[in-house]
């Protein structure tokens, strides 16, 4: 299949504070990037487009490189945005005209496994024009204002949204071009723009480094040798 995997890596880390770049930060000897990427090569792709810091995209094609081997050929990096969506719309700007599904992955989900992958380009092949990774909610979520519940919410029609996002390209390129406000995901862009969004299997090792103890976590499945 013609697959783009664009992957977003032009944030700060401001709640992570690391001192550098999230994407550039080391879970062991390798970046939360590198991580990501080797999950990435691992899937269903042709292309593959990091969307960087503008002061990193050098480091980022090294990252890349390092990762794709002889596959170097599929990688593009940019130089992302002010906010997240500003950097999806960089990396799409450059998605190859032969590719038919774009995948849009948050570097900083680094652990993602490659099967994530596999199941959203599976749901766009059977004819979804979008497809979003879920998992359930662990916590019992309320609705509330400054200082009281307004609603209890029933957790079994509630969802963690994760990444890979997949959507069929044309699909994604008018909701971006469409798109008026800022939008948290992809998915709620695309759903947004009048498109429903088929739901996959996501995985708990698909969560977002945001914290340090997200960053802890990484580290300590990591370092756990796999049965
Ligand atoms: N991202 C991006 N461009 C931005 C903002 C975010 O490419 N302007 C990417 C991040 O690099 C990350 C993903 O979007 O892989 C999810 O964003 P988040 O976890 O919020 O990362 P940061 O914005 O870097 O972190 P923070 O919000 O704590 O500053
Ligand atoms: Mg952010």
């Amino acid at each position: 299949p013609h697959v783009a995997v664009i992957v977003v890596a032009a944030g700060s880390g401001t709640r992570l504070a690391a001192g550098a770049p999230k994407a550039f930060v080391g879970i062991d000897e390798h970046s939360i990037l590198r991580h990501a990427l080797e999950r990435v090569f691992a899937g269903p792709l042709a292309q593959v487009i990091v969307v960087a810091p503008e002061d990193r995209v050098g480091d980022a094609l090294t990252e890349a490189r390092a990762v794709a081997g002889a596959r170097h050929e599929l990688i593009d990096v940019v130089a992302g945005g002010r906010t997240r969506q500003e950097s999806v719309a960089a990396g799409l700007r450059v998605v190859w005209p032969a590719v038919e599904y774009v995948l849009v992955h948050d570097a900083a989900r680094a652990l993602t496994p490659p099967v994530v992958f596999t199941r959203v380009v599976a749901a766009l092949e059977s004819g979804h024009d979008a497809a979003l990774p879920v998992v359930p909610m662990v916590d019992t979520v309320k609705r509330v204002d400054a200082v009281r519940v307004i609603a209890a919410l029933d957790r079994s029609e509630l969802a963690a949204a994760q990444t890979p996002q997949g959507f069929r390209r044309a699909v994604l390129d008018a909701a971006y071009a469409a798109a008026a406000a800022d939008h948290t995901d992809d998915a709620a862009l695309v759903q947004a723009a009048g498109h429903e969004v088929a739901t996959v299997a996501g995985d708990a090792l698909a969560f977002k480094i945001t914290t340090s103890a997200d960053l802890d976590r990484a580290r300590a499945l990591l370092a756990v040798p796999r049965a």
